[in-house]
């Protein structure tokens, strides 16, 4: 393979390439054993114990969809597979901020519809292929911190590079539009927009200046030549899914750091490495101009990303946090709640075939108002078993349980959780907690080789081959998010009833008219309802014929009932999702869509949308 043809890789084959998978554990044996004893491996039917776990569920909520539209305050929209977005009647878009849009004035005019932005402009405009966000009111203003998660180096780079960096400058251009931005949001009378210029705008990127707190802190294992102390790490990057504190600030979850890193000389392949996808080539070549990135000058760099980085929105000078306590993997988001005691609560997954989900759980009580010093740097990390009979039980990663040095279980938390037979998961993507009540859930987005490579079916993964995904959520034993165990069922198992009778066609409330595939972004709005957002297969052929393009879909998850509310263009995933202050207006973040949306010439444009009723009312 050339080396850029790396960058025509989905993040999902970079790390096939690298098959950084876990090796099987304990609790994977015993399912298989379980399972081949039930003679439910190898048939058509590759199903296992999971078809104790959808349909009426534990929890007595997967009602037939039949009735799509009950409970929605809208009607359900059709497929689409054209390069525009479609919302329901009565409902508008249009777009709140593009990539290469200007955050201050000196950047307006910037971007060319053909070549994007100049490296000057690069860390002055909003960066590519947005993802999470969250809303903040400060001062009275709206404030939106936002993910772009990575750069195609194809529509940056000129081109004759192939997609390749060829100089330094090159390397600046890329990164800086990676990132997390903050900008000021208002309606001043045409709908929302970006407030150029807002002292509490600001770009966060590769160069950032942070710090790290909790056990790794001050490590070897974090230690560089560029900071022999080991507590102040540069730089953020693929800013993946986000989270909010309870105390108002942003958490940035970095997923795909792996890619960013290779070696121009000899390096040693540590099993951390392997088991991270971390090895001799980088996918765009910042290697060999950057030495940050050079694996044999800096072998620890890569340690010092893979973490939850915290984000003070309401002051631009702030410096961010690493926060290692919070374990390091493939972060997608970080959902934070509180058990019952007060203690903070952190839901993380790790989105790769095969790896985990995770709780971490502070030390400290936190009160409104009161101190949040080590809420997110003194507690415990546990990851998750999900039982075959649909109970679950969080496991302690500790020097006890796992036998290796806290800092070292931290870094390599992957590893710690093998060691404990956490449960192997089809690619933990989003966790979000229902506001109403005692229950959280995670969009499990498929997983290729489930049924080989280690990853034998289990209940809560119980198809081989699942191209289409399934959300698991779970409730607390004595609705206490600190509670070591828990019961779970499957809230839907995505597929296409139009093709398949089987498991494959999903749960029964999926049906020919709200099917989807790879459900991965997800929010709860203030009503309960679950909105879930897709990045799948939009080939609309095959197995995913008359699913069409991404889309956004919201669940009802007392009646199980799934509808439709909107279709992304062709290409693009959904993904990111938050509400105005007043709730009438949801932005949604539209990631690498096709053709030329949305300008409707030159290349298209990562952008973050306004979505309202035309009636005013909220919509979240
Ligand atoms: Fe960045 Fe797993 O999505
Ligand atoms: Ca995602
Ligand atoms: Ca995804």
């Amino acid at each position: 393979m050339k080396k850029s043809d790396l960058i025509d890789l989905s993040w999902d084959e970079f790390d096939e390439l690298r098959d950084p998978r876990p090796a099987g554990n304990d609790f994977d044996a015993v399912v298989e054993r379980a399972i081949s004893r039930r003679g439910f491996l190898g048939g058509a039917l590759a199903f296992g114990s999971g078809a104790v776990a959808m349909g009426a569920g534990v929890f007595g909520s997967a009602t037939s969809a039949r009735a799509q539209a009950a409970g929605f305050a809208f009607t359900p929209i059709d497929i689409a597979t054209d390069f525009d977005i479609h919302v329901p009647e009565g409902y508008a878009w249009k777009p709140l901020v593009r990539w290469g849009d200007a955050l201050w004035s000196e950047a307006e005019g910037a971007f060319s519809p053909e070549t994007g932005v100049s490296v000057e402009m690069s860390d002055k405009v909003f960066g590519e292929n947005t993802d999470g966000m969250e809303l903040f009111e400060v001062d009275g203003k709206q404030l939106i911190a936002v993910n772009s998660e990575y750069v195609n180096p194809k529509i940056n780079l000129p081109a004759d590079s192939e997609g390749m960096p060829k100089n330094a400058d090159e390397v600046v251009l890329l990164k800086n539009l990676q990132g997390v931005t903050v900008m000021e949001v208002a309606d001043q009378g045409e709908g929302y927009a970006v407030v150029v210029d807002s002292p509490y705008n600001r770009r966060i990127t590769h160069e950032t200046q942070m710090t790290m707190d909790g056990p790794v802190a001050g490590s070897d294992l974090v230690k560089t030549n560029a900071d022999p102390e080991g507590m102040s790490p540069k730089g953020t990057m693929n800013n993946c899914g986000s989270g909010r504190t309870l105390w108002g600030t942003y958490l940035t979850c970095e997923e795909n750091f792996n890619g960013y890193f290779g070696a121009t000389g000899e390096f040693t392949l540590t099993e951390g490495f392997e088991r991270y996808g971390i090895g001799g080539e980088g996918r765009y070549a910042y290697e060999k101009f950057d030495e940050r990135y050079d694996l044999s000058k800096e072998p620890m760099e890569p340690n010092r990303h893979g973490w939850i980085t915290e984000i003070d929105p309401a002051n631009p000078d702030s410096t961010p946090v690493k926060h290692s306590a919070l374990g390091r993997f493939k972060h997608e988001n970080a959902a934070m709640t509180q058990t019952a005691d007060g203690r903070v609560v952190v839901y993380m997954g790790d989105d790769e075939r095969g790896e985990f989900i995770y709780r971490y759980v502070s030390n400290g009580v936190y009160t409104e108002g009161g101190s949040t010093d080590g809420l997110l740097s003194d507690g415990t990390l546990y990851v998750a078993r999900f039982n075959d009979d649909m109970t679950g039980e969080w496991l302690a990663l500790t020097p006890e349980t796992t036998g290796m040095e806290l800092a070292e279980l931290l870094v390599h938390a992957r590893m710690a959780g093998s060691k404990v037979g956490a449960t192997t998961m089809d690619r933990p993507e989003w966790i979000a907690v229902n506001p109403l009540k005692s229950e959280a859930y995670c969009a499990l987005t498929n997983n290729s080789k489930r049924g080989s490579e280690g990853m034998p079916v289990n209940a809560a993964n119980p198809r081989e081959t699942n191209d289409y995904g399934q959300i698991v959520r779970w409730r607390p034993e004595g609705e206490d998010h600190g509670a070591e165990t828990f019961a779970w069922d499957l809230y839907v198992m995505a597929g296409n009833p139009a093709v398949y009778d089987n498991a494959y066609g999903g749960s029964d409330n999926v049906t020919p008219g709200n099917m989807f595939n790879s459900p991965d972004g997800m929010a709860f709005d203030t009503q309960g309802m679950l909105w879930i957002q897709t990045d799948g297969d939009d080939s609309n052929e095959g197995d995913f014929a008359g699913q069409g393009n991404n889309q956004m879909l919201v669940g009802n998850t007392e009646t199980g009932d799934i509808a439709r509310f909107l279709t992304a263009p062709n290409g693009a995933e959904v993904t990111g999702l938050c509400w105005s202050a007043d709730k009438k207006v949801a932005f949604v973040g539209i990631q690498h869509p096709g053709g030329s949306w949305p300008d409707g010439d030159g290349i298209p444009r990562s952008s973050v949308i306004s979505v309202w009723r035309e009636d005013g009312q909220a919509i979240g």
